[in-house]
């Protein structure tokens, strides 16, 4: 698998995410969020996708656009252009106004050259809308593979990711609390293991180490946190606030 943030993380590096962009400073989710990230000199960034109604690969935390827009519906039952019309910005602050839910190949296409991308799909469901290959269509037509990182919470869309696109590496995301009618993921290799970084000890870190896997913890925003986890191994901290994880980082 040729990918340049396993490259990194082989060649000993510890990688800085952006948490939705630099959500503490920009509404999260959009392309100033991502070129904030960028400018404090993130590595990467981590953001949230669905498949629009009609296809493509939408940028929304929620599953409703609600809380982050001036709209209101299921993402998934949203057309883009429904879903473009949407302001994604003023209910951050007045200087956002006008921004706009962006697609997944609208970040390849701004940011996707100087950051590495972690794309995590949301679903919540067995059965799949397709999401899976909207998102591995878009990785190939920008010839993203080497960058990106793909993960969920749902080990289905694991198994159904990697089989469309297996030269993509995944991460297993894991909370406290997840819906057990999905079971676990524990027939698949996969390169990354994603934790809620309050489960994260050293020998977590050791144990999945030796089984190949490096691991990425969100959401960081304590940067002594941050010094603690990479300290113990942790290669990926995904964080609202690059900038001061960064700097304490390199302290
Ligand atoms: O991918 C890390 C983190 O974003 C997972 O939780 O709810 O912020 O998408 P959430
Ligand atoms: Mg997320």
């Amino acid at each position: 698998m040729h990918n340049l943030i396993l490259q990194a993380i082989r060649d000993g590096e510890t990688l800085v995410y952006g948490h939705r962009g630099a959500k503490a400073y920009a509404p999260m989710n959009t392309l100033p969020a991502f070129q904030l990230a960028a400018e404090q000199g993130a590595h990467g960034i981590e953001l949230d996708v669905h498949r629009s109604k009609d296809g493509y690969p939408v940028i929304v935390h929620d599953f409703e656009v609600d809380e982050t827009t001036n709209g209101t519906g299921h993402v998934t039952e949203m057309t883009l252009a429904e879903l473009k019309a949407l302001d994604a910005g003023s209910w951050f602050g007045p200087e956002f106004t006008g921004v706009r839910v962006p697609t997944l190949d609208e970040v390849f296409e701004e940011v996707g050259g100087r950051l590495f991308i972690n794309v995590e799909i949301k679903s919540e469901s067995v059965e799949t809308d397709g999401v899976e290959e909207v998102v591995a269509e878009c990785i190939r037509r920008h010839n993203m593979a080497a960058r990106v990182l793909v993960s969920s919470f749902n080990p289905h869309t694991l198994r159904r990711f990697r089989a469309i696109m297996p030269e993509a590496p995944i991460g297993y995301l894991v909370a406290p609390a997840y819906l057990e009618e999905l079971g676990v993921l524990d027939d698949l290799a996969y390169e990354a293991y994603h934790p809620y970084h309050e489960m994260i000890n050293a020998e977590m870190v050791v144990a999945h180490a030796a089984l190949g896997r490096h691991i990425n913890a969100w959401t960081v925003n304590d940067p002594q946190r941050g010094v603690a986890l990479r300290d113990m191994g942790v290669r990926g901290i995904i964080t609202d606030a690059p900038d001061t994880m960064l700097a304490a980082l390199r302290a």
